[in-house]
């Protein structure tokens, strides 16, 4: 999954969400050192934790989010280590005590083996005693195959508004959410721009991905439901999970 395409629109979507903020730098600044999170993107979250003080090494294989991550540093006075890469190859030599996946970024590996291979490398960049802390959403979908607005209007300072339309198709048998996005740009003179966007997502059961994670050499991880702690329930729309290596040799 390439994100350069659904950059922009990103941003706009998700720039001011800020639920799982102070639950990553709480958890950072506790571990300490260096921490490394997987698909940094547009450095929401990189720069949120820098700014706390945090030193953070970002992997991002999109050179538009990671283009959008450097005009935000230029723009918040912060400096950005974000790096091209992906979670199954990544490689450094350097070990981790933290290393974070927040806001779905996993939600792009596709298969079994892209979850696996993704997994191991993580587990073989921890530091003994390190944790992988990540967050997930529940899978619950709005009606698929219906064109929807959710409320989602931007404004921009040249006085043209931006709606966000858009249409889920579910492959039940791969565990996939295709949403293709319609945004429909109103220039103040009444023109209409409409360009479309594609992003395809991988969901997961809670025990399917402790499951995972188990296979891939971790303990059986602590799962909740909210960025606070409580527990997964019917209501909770996250899955935070935090997992520690198990005791066999990476
Ligand atoms: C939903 S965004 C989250 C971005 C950021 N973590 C945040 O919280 O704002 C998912 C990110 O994962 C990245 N991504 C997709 N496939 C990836 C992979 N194989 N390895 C690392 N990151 C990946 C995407 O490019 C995208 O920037």
């Amino acid at each position: 999954m390439n994100y350069d395409d659904l950059a922009s629109i990103y941003d706009q979507q998700y720039d001011s969400y800020r639920d799982d903020l102070h639950f990553y730098a709480g958890l950072a600044e506790r571990v300490g050192g260096r921490v490394l999170e997987i698909g940094a993107g547009s450095g929401r979250v990189t720069s949120f934790l820098t700014r706390r003080g945090v030193r953070v090494l970002g992997v991002e294989p999109s050179g538009e989010m990671r283009a959008r991550a450097q005009a935000r540093a230029a723009r918040e006075g912060v400096t950005l280590d974000i790096v091209e890469g992906s979670v199954q190859t990544f490689r450094s030599d350097e070990r981790f005590g933290l290393i974070v996946a927040p806001f779905n970024a996993l939600m792009h590996l596709y298969t079994p083996a892209e979850q696996l291979a993704a997994l191991q490398n993580i587990r073989a960049h921890l530091a003994a005693g390190g944790q992988f802390v990540f967050d997930l959403y529940v899978p619950r979908f709005g009606a698929m195959n219906t064109l929807r607005h959710e409320g989602e209007t931007f404004h921009a300072p040249d006085g043209s508004r931006t709606d966000l339309f858009l249409l889920q198709r579910h492959d039940a048998p791969r565990q996939l959410i295709t949403t293709e996005y319609f945004a429909d740009t109103a220039a103040p003179d009444g023109t209409l721009r409409r360009a479309h966007h594609t992003l395809t997502q991988r969901y997961f059961s809670r025990f399917e991905m402790e499951w995972l994670l188990r296979c891939a050499g971790f303990e059986t991880p602590r799962v909740t439901g909210s960025f606070q702690g409580g527990p997964l329930t019917e209501a909770s729309e996250v899955m935070v999970f935090q997992a520690r290596a198990d005791s066999s040799p990476a």
